[in-house]
């Protein structure tokens, strides 16, 4: 549990929304990529399938997920039925797919952990996938203000990236726009709200009561998985001013 990264904690402990601006974020990010039956749905790192589930409920032509974890693949794979829903093990800046076999990729919470250029590759990745005209989302974390100093982000990071016990690697909305724009996309809409992963408005928006209830009795239980989360949360607030949950929507050229 100690070295266990911060997401598979809170996973372990019953939350099972893992990204950065909860349901919300979500909700908005599926209702600007309208995803409909004639749709071909590529997912990155859906870890517990929860947009998953909701994709799904949109009946698009057919859905790929490409996840690295095996376990969370098995999860995801309970959610998917017939030949034209699979999960692939796999990354997502390799995922083995063919080129212009989507409409849709969307991916949350993953790209913020990888370095720049796993960023990049990740991006051109989706490129390659997308038909043009094709449409890309991403629900990640970004820094807030443009001009957020350097000791300001390396303080942040550091925070983090000790207790969340993973790489993370936030950037300004003017670098994620750029990022975008480099593989060849062009940026449509973006929206935010805030980072608040662990706040308990926020959990009972994304795991209703009966969910934030079970989350505090396995938080009561366990020492070691309650040390962690007060640790998470004390890091994300203390930056709380700097950091916003962020969703950008763009098209392929
Ligand atoms: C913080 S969780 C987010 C899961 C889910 N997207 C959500 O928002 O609830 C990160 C997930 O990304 C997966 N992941 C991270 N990097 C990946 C990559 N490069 N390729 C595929 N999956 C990746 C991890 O295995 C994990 O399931």
């Amino acid at each position: 549990m100690d070295k266990m990264p911060g997401h598979w904690v809170l996973a372990q402990i019953g939350k099972r929304v893992l990204r950065p601006g909860g349901l919300e974020l979500t909700h908005r990010m599926l209702d600007v990529l309208t995803i409909g039956p004639a749709d071909h749905v590529v997912e990155f790192a859906p870890g517990l399938g929860i947009t998953a589930r909701m994709a799904l409920a949109a009946n698009p032509a057919s859905y790929t997920a490409v996840e690295r974890d095996k376990s969370a693949a098995a999860v995801v794979s309970n959610y998917l039925t017939g030949p034209h829903q699979r999960c692939v093990i796999g990354t997502a800046e390799e995922t083995g797919l063919d080129d212009a076999c989507a409409t849709v990729v969307y991916g949350e919470a993953m790209l913020t952990m990888q370095p720049l250029q796993h960023k990049k590759r990740i991006l051109d990745e989706a490129a390659r996938l997308l038909k043009p005209g094709g449409r890309y989302a991403i629900h990640e974390i970004c820094l807030i203000p443009e001009d957020i100093s350097a000791d300001l982000v390396e303080d942040l990071e550091r925070d983090l990236v000790r207790t969340i016990r993973s790489a993370v690697r936030p950037l300004r909305k003017s670098e994620w726009s750029e990022l975008l724009e480099s593989a060849g996309f062009a940026l449509q809409r973006d929206f935010s709200n805030d980072f608040q992963l662990l706040e308990p408005k926020r959990l009972l928006q994304d795991e209703g009561l009966s969910g934030t209830l079970r989350i505090a009795w396995n938080l009561l239980r366990n020492r070691s998985a309650r040390k962690r989360v007060l640790e998470m949360r004390h890091a994300i607030r203390k930056h709380s001013k700097h950091m916003r949950a962020i969703v950008l929507y763009a098209v392929k050229e």
